[in-house]
């Protein structure tokens, strides 16, 4: 058996990284590392041990906790170790970077000493598109492009991609590092563009859309960037950068209306508010290095994979109502007894 561990397994990347490899690769067990942040929802994955007997462990835990990380190694000898716990919104990163620094930079830093220490052989960390800047209308960004981080938490993401290159050039860590542009699917936290319009939508509340609406993202289903992750930890080449998108740009406004449209809501309730401090412009991403190295590419093609979306929050409203509630809270408590 080969032995993972997976941090931050309870977000919506985790949540669906975790899914994927316990159905696709049937000599993998994992280990789910997860602090349950607000962002960290207990319930996504209750039904995989039972599901998975002997393959899933869920250990709570933080990152930047060097005793509790240690304890987690020394109990598992991992093969390989995938690092998607962090802080991974924007705004939040706006209105407060401390813990942002703390999880995504020195949690990285207490991982990648474990993994030195337990001779881990392979560390794949997950990192963001948002690490290269903005770019204007025309161009894509490739991997040999300096990182330009214009928030917090793309420059949270930039450091730790930096401490990465460090243990493999000082220490000789066999690392590599996946940069994706936005995801959408199952289990997206609702604060998020695509769940939050849908849940307003469905509510008839309005719709704030940042600016003017014309910022591009290139957004990639969930199921595309973990066949990806899982890839790249299997067949990366140590020290490399691998970049994934969807091959899909979108204006805001493009998706706001689309939401809209699907559930039958008129227009007006779009409202333009106050646009995102140093709001980057556009993201696209150019992902031939790992389709001509690794075979990968984007199969999910957008129309459907949003239609399918829309459709997964609008029949899995106790999902999200729980969380708005803050009820999803509960579950560690329900189901361990402690918090
Ligand atoms: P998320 O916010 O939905 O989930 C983050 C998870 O990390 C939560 O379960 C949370 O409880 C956990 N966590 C937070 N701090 C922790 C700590 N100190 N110790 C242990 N666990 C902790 O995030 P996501 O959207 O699933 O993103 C996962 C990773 O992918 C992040 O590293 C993010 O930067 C990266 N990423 C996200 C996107 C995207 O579009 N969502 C795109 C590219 C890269
Ligand atoms: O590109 C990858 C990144 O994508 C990840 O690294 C981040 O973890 C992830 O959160 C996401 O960042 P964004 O800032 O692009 O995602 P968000 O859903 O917050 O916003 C998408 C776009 O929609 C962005 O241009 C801001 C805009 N927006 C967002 C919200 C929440 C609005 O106009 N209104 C909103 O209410």
């Amino acid at each position: 058996m080969t032995k993972v561990l997976i941090t931050g397994g309870c977000g919506f990347i985790g949540t669906n990284l975790l899914r994927y490899i316990l159905k696709e690769k049937p000599g993998w067990k994992v280990v789910n590392l997860d602090l349950l942040t607000y962002a960290g929802n207990l319930e996504n994955t209750m039904d995989l041990a039972e599901a998975y007997p002997g393959r899933y462990t869920f250990v709570r835990g933080d990152i930047t906790d060097p005793a509790a990380v240690e304890r987690v190694f020394q109990a598992h000898e991992f093969d390989i170790v995938m690092n998607l716990a962090a802080e991974s919104h924007v705004d939040r990163s706006i209105l407060d970077s401390g813990v942002f620094v703390r999880t995504n930079v020195i949690g990285v830093q207490v991982l990648l000493d474990a993994a030195v220490k337990h001779k881990v052989k392979k560390f794949l960390q997950v990192s963001t598109d948002e690490v290269y800047g903005s770019l204007g209308s025309h161009g894509r960004f490739r991997e040999d492009l300096p990182l330009a981080p214009n928030s917090p938490y793309s420059a949270s993401k930039a450091a730790a991609d930096l401490m990465v290159r460090a243990y493999i050039k000082t220490y000789g860590l066999d690392a590599v590092i996946t940069r994706c542009s936005n995801n959408y699917g199952p289990y997206q936290f609702p604060e998020k563009l695509i769940p939050l319009m849908v849940v307003n939508a469905y509510h008839e509340r309005e719709l704030p859309v940042y600016g003017d609406g014309k910022n591009v993202r290139d957004w990639i289903h969930v199921e595309d960037h973990c066949r990806g992750i899982v890839l790249v930890a299997e067949q990366g080449c140590c020290g490399e950068v691998y970049n994934m998108g969807g091959d899909a740009e979108q204006e805001n406004i493009q998706i706001v209306r689309s939401i809209l449209a699907h559930l039958g809501r008129p227009d007006e309730l779009i409202r333009y508010v106050k646009d995102r401090p140093g709001h980057d412009f556009r993201y696209a991403m150019d992902f031939s290095k790992i389709e001509a190295q690794l075979g990968w590419l984007p199969r999910v093609d957008f129309e459907t994979g949003i239609r399918k979306t829309i459709d997964w929050y609008l029949e899995n409203k106790p999902w999200w109502e729980r969380i708005l509630s803050g009820t999803y809270r509960d579950y560690y408590e329900r189901m361990y007894g402690q918090r």
